[in-house]
C-alpha cells in the first residue's frame, strides 16, 4: 500500500518536472522567438517586409520618406499618403477576348498613329500631322498621370462644356484628331475607330461607371501667383527640351518620314491653337509630370516655375489655327485658362492666356454662386 503511494507520488514529481521543463523550454522559445522577430525589424526596414498586415505600418514609413526626399530637394514638403495607382489590364488576358485582335489594332493605331493616317498613312494619307496618339498619351494611354486613357469609358458619354453637348466616345477621339492631330475626323463606323473604342474600353474595364481611378488623366500642376513668362521659358526650353524637340521646335522625323522620332512642339505640323495642349495649365501638367521623356510624377526634374514659363513660350511661337468660335457656347463656363474672349469675368485676353490664374478662378466662383 505505502510502496504503492510512494511510487505515485514519485510520478507526481516525475511528471512536474518534466512539466517545468517543458514549460522553461517554451518560454525559452518564446524569448528566442521574440529576439528574432525584434532582429528581423530592427535590420530590415518595414517597407521592405511585403506582409499584408504591415500595410497600415508600411505606409506612415513611405509617408516619412516621401517628405524626407521632398524636403531634401527643395520641393514641395507636403505628405503623400500611398496611393493605389491604376494599372492596365495585362495583354496576356486577352487570348480569352473574342475581339482581341480588334484591342491590339485599336492600340497599334495609338501607338502608330501616323502610319495609318499621317503624310505617308496606309489607310488615309495625309488625314493628321504626322503625330502619334502616343506622343501625348504617353505608353499607349497607359502611363499613370501620362495623359492615360483609364477614365474613358467610365466617364464617356457625358456633358462637355466645350462643345456644350453630351459627348460619347467617338467625338472625344475625333475631337484629337481635328486638333491635336490637327486633322480630319474618322469615319464612326470604320473600323479603325472602333479598333480605337474597342482598345480604350478594354484599358477602362476594370473601372466603375462613372469613376476616375488614381492617376488617370494629367496631374494638375499648383498656380504660380504671377503670370507665366516666355521670356523665361525660352531660356528653360533650350536648356531642357530642345535637345530632342529642336531649337526651331520642328522635333525630328524618323527615317522612313512614317513618324516622329521626337514630335514637333509649334510649327504646322503641330497640334493647333484647339487643342487641350494650347491651354497653359495642360501644357504645364503635361509635362510638369512626363518631361524630359523619361521622368514621371514621382520623379519630376521641372519646377512648377519651369513648366508654366515653358507652356507660355511654346504656346507662344505660331501653329496652325482652328476655328473655335462655336466652342464653349455657355461663356460662363469658359475653363480659366482658354486664351479666346469673351469671357463673363472681365479679364483680359491675356490675363486668360497666361496668367495669374488665381483671381480668373476666385471670380468665377463667386459668379456661379450668386
Ligand atoms: C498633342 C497632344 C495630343 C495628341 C497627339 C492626342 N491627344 Fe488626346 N488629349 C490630349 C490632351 C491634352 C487631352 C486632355 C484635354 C483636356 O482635358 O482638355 C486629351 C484627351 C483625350 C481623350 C479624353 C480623355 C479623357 O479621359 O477624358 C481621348 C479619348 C483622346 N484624347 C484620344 C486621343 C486619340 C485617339 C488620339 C490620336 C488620334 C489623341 N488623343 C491624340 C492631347 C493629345
Ligand atoms: C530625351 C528627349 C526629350 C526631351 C529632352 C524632351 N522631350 Fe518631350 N517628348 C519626347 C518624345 C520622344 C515624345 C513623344 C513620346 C512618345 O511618343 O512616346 C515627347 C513628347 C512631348 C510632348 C507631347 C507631344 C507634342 O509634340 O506636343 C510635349 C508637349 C513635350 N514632349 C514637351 C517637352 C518639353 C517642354 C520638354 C522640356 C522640358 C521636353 N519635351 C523634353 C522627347 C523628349
Amino acid at each position: 500500500m505505502n510502496n504503492n503511494e510512494d511510487h505515485k507520488d514519485k510520478l507526481n514529481q516525475d511528471l512536474l518536472k518534466a512539466f517545468t521543463r517543458i514549460l522553461n523550454l517554451l518560454i525559452l522559445l518564446l524569448v528566442l522567438v521574440f529576439g528574432l522577430v525584434i532582429w528581423i525589424f530592427a535590420t530590415h526596414p518595414l517597407p521592405q517586409l511585403n506582409f499584408s498586415f504591415f500595410e497600415s505600418e508600411k505606409e506612415e514609413t513611405q509617408t516619412s520618406q516621401v517628405v524626407v526626399n521632398s524636403n531634401s530637394s527643395g520641393s514641395s514638403a507636403e505628405s503623400k499618403p500611398v496611393v493605389n495607382y491604376w494599372r492596365p489590364p495585362d495583354e496576356n488576358e486577352l487570348n480569352n477576348n473574342a475581339e482581341k485582335d480588334l484591342i491590339l489594332y485599336g492600340k497599334d493605331i495609338i501607338v502608330h498613329t501616323s502610319d495609318y493616317f499621317g503624310p505617308n498613312g496606309k489607310i488615309f494619307k495625309n488625314n493628321t500631322n504626322g503625330m502619334n496618339c502616343q506622343n501625348c498619351h504617353l505608353e499607349a494611354g497607359t502611363k499613370v498621370f501620362g495623359n492615360n486613357y483609364s477614365a474613358v469609358a467610365s466617364t464617356y458619354p457625358k456633358y462637355r462644356a466645350r462643345s456644350g453637348t453630351i459627348e460619347n466616345m467617338y467625338k472625344r477621339i475625333n475631337d484629337c484628331f481635328e486638333r491635336s492631330l490637327n486633322g480630319k475626323p474618322l469615319d464612326t463606323n470604320s473600323k479603325e475607330m472602333q479598333a480605337i473604342v474597342a482598345y480604350m474600353k478594354w484599358l477602362g474595364k476594370d473601372v466603375k461607371k462613372g469613376e476616375k481611378p488614381e492617376g488617370s488623366g494629367l496631374k494638375k500642376v499648383e498656380f504660380l501667383d504671377r503670370a507665366a513668362d516666355p521670356e523665361k521659358g525660352k531660356l528653360a526650353y533650350t536648356a531642357k527640351c530642345a535637345s530632342c524637340h529642336q531649337a526651331d521646335g520642328q522635333g525630328i522625323m524618323n527615317a522612313d518620314k512614317t513618324g516622329y522620332t521626337y514630335p514637333p512642339l509649334w510649327g504646322p505640323n503641330s497640334y493647333n491653337d484647339g487643342a487641350g495642349l494650347f491651354r497653359l495649365s495642360n501644357f504645364a501638367s503635361f509635362v510638369m509630370y512626363n518631361m524630359p521623356l523619361g521622368v514621371n510624377h514621382e520623379s519630376v526634374q521641372l519646377t512648377k516655375e519651369e513648366a508654366w514659363d515653358i507652356a507660355a513660350f511654346v504656346n507662344s511661337m505660331p501653329r496652325p489655327h482652328k476655328d473655335t468660335r462655336k466652342d464653349w457656347p455657355k461663356v460662363q463656363e469658359k475653363p480659366f485658362d482658354h486664351p479666346f474672349g469673351p469671357y463673363a469675368d472681365g479679364f483680359s485676353e491675356k490675363q486668360h492666356k497666361y496668367g495669374p490664374f488665381q483671381p480668373i478662378v476666385e471670380k468665377s466662383k463667386s459668379l456661379t454662386k450668386k
